[in-house]
């Protein structure tokens, strides 16, 4: 048995390199295509992509996943979302979750990734459960860093954890690109020696030694990679399907994908890229290596969310300051991963930080959240100093944050019953209130009035009484 390949570029591959903005239409012709390039699964759903269709296409998320369903008939397909968070900022409760899996699963997914921050498997627990309970397959992806406390142990710990929880599958996510060959030797034959599971490993091109730690990690037994086809790949994005498919042809990691299949591709996504170079949305920059990423050891979504903070400050001059208050910010925190949603608030702390003058004399709130517990448990003890002039002697929650939530999923129906038409919608809405509720009111609107337009019974008998 090969190495298997989940394909990217349809999810992670635009969304890391011009902000998840292709559309349906592109999306969909390019399944179409990958459909018989022998993939073990294609990861087309979740992560941005959600938010992205409403925000930026006027496009229905759910309707994107069926329409890739309904040209998919031989591929696995895939989607990623953020544990107890679902794909919003917020803690959700387990009926939303569970909710959300069943339907994602009845329009199409077969596996769904799921991760937390900070690595706190309780906020995976009830999308484990419902994502087997849907019959589908669950994939628990752990948040790699490197920290103090993110030792090769700590992993090995948490693998056989996530064992236990029942997931089918783990994932190392190196959503920075920060993993190095060594690393990902030694951590991989770790786990390997102590679950059962098949192992995938996931990492971005950012700083150019992700080829030599995906090779490092097949080697050491990993099964399952996640590559781009090539006009998506490289950057900030995964390797190249084509370039792992031809190094391992031959050996007993053959891949064995339909290079023909590859190759219909190419052109339909080379003219899909170069639109979106031609209008900027591209920038050509995400395409280099960014040697910072292995210095900072922060993802590099984050640089440029940070860049475009301080330029809006006109305070470009304090980027260096930043880059060092990162890690101090960080510290202080328990060193948690630095992923959506916690890379967002370390970053504009560290921004407050040092453009005020004085470290937390201004909090983010999402800040006093974490330290309050609601995110779940830190991965090492915070700042206890930092702590106290934060949050004061608040009490910290130390239960799972989920727990504390009422089921909340009928009451979310009811509260957007004028807008929302289906489950679905209601989940849309429940993630991403104002940007789902504008895009419903003009999808319904022009279907509405799409439906006036034609001719109805009574108009066409009226015509003929004339
Ligand atoms: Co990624």
């Amino acid at each position: 048995m090969g190495v298997k390949i989940v394909e990217t570029s349809l999810r992670d591959g635009h969304q890391s390199l011009f902000a998840t903005r292709m559309t349906t239409e592109e999306v969909v012709s390019m399944a179409k295509i990958l459909d018989n390039a022998g993939y073990y699964a294609m990861e087309v759903w979740g992560g941005a992509t959600f938010d992205s269709c409403m925000r930026f296409l006027n496009e229905d998320p759910w309707e994107r996943l069926r329409e890739v369903r309904k040209v998919c008939k031989k591929t696995k397909l895939q989607m990623l979302f953020r544990g107890q968070n679902i794909l919003g900022y917020r803690h959700y409760s387990d009926d939303v979750v569970d909710m959300f899996c069943k339907k994602s699963i009845e329009n199409g997914i077969d596996i769904i990734r799921v991760f937390d921050a900070l690595n706190d498997l309780r906020n995976l627990r009830q999308a484990v459960e419902s994502t087997k309970k849907y019959g589908g397959e669950c994939q628990i992806a752990l948040s790699y860093t490197t920290s103090p406390v993110h030792t090769i142990e700590y992993y090995t710990n948490l693998a056989k954890e996530v064992e236990k929880l029942g997931a089918d599958s783990i994932c190392i996510k190196d959503m920075a690109g920060v993993l190095l060959p060594n690393d990902a030797r030694e951590l991989i034959t770790a786990i390997k020696k102590n679950t059962k599971l098949p192992i995938e490993l996931h990492s971005h091109s950012t700083a150019g030694v992700c080829e030599l730690s995906y090779m490092a990690a097949i080697e050491a037994g990993c099964d399952i990679i996640d590559t781009c086809l090539s006009p998506l790949s490289g950057g900030t994005a995964q390797p190249s399907t084509q370039a792992f498919n031809t190094v391992l042809k031959g050996t007993k990691y053959d891949p064995a994908l339909n290079v023909d299949a590859l190759h219909e591709c190419e052109p339909v996504m080379e003219k899909v890229k170069a639109k979106y170079l031609a209008n900027g949305l591209l920038n050509p920059k995400a395409l280099s290596v960014n040697p910072n990423i292995l210095k900072y050891q922060v993802p590099g979504g984050m640089l440029s969310n940070l860049m475009n903070q301080l330029k809006a400050q006109n305070a470009m001059d304090r980027y260096d300051e930043v880059l060092k208050e990162i890690p101090r910010v960080r510290k202080d925190m328990g060193y948690p991963p630095l992923v959506t949603p916690l890379s967002q608030m370390v970053g504009t702390q560290s921004v407050l930080n040092v453009l005020l003058g004085e470290r937390y004399k201004m909090v983010v709130n999402e800040i006093k959240d974490y330290l309050h517990g609601k995110y779940g448990k830190f991965p090492a003890p915070v700042n206890p100093e930092v702590s106290k002039k934060i949050i004061g002697d608040d009490k910290i929650i130390t239960q799972r944050p989920a727990d504390l939530l009422k089921p909340e999923f009928e009451s979310l129906k009811e509260k957007y019953k004028d807008i929302a038409r289906s489950d679905e919608d209601v989940l849309s809405l429940a993630l991403f209130e104002s940007v789902a509720s504008e895009f419903l009111e003009k999808k319904y609107q022009t279907q509405d009035v799409k439906e006036e337009e034609k001719p109805s019974d009574e108009v066409i008998s009226f015509n003929i009484v004339i």
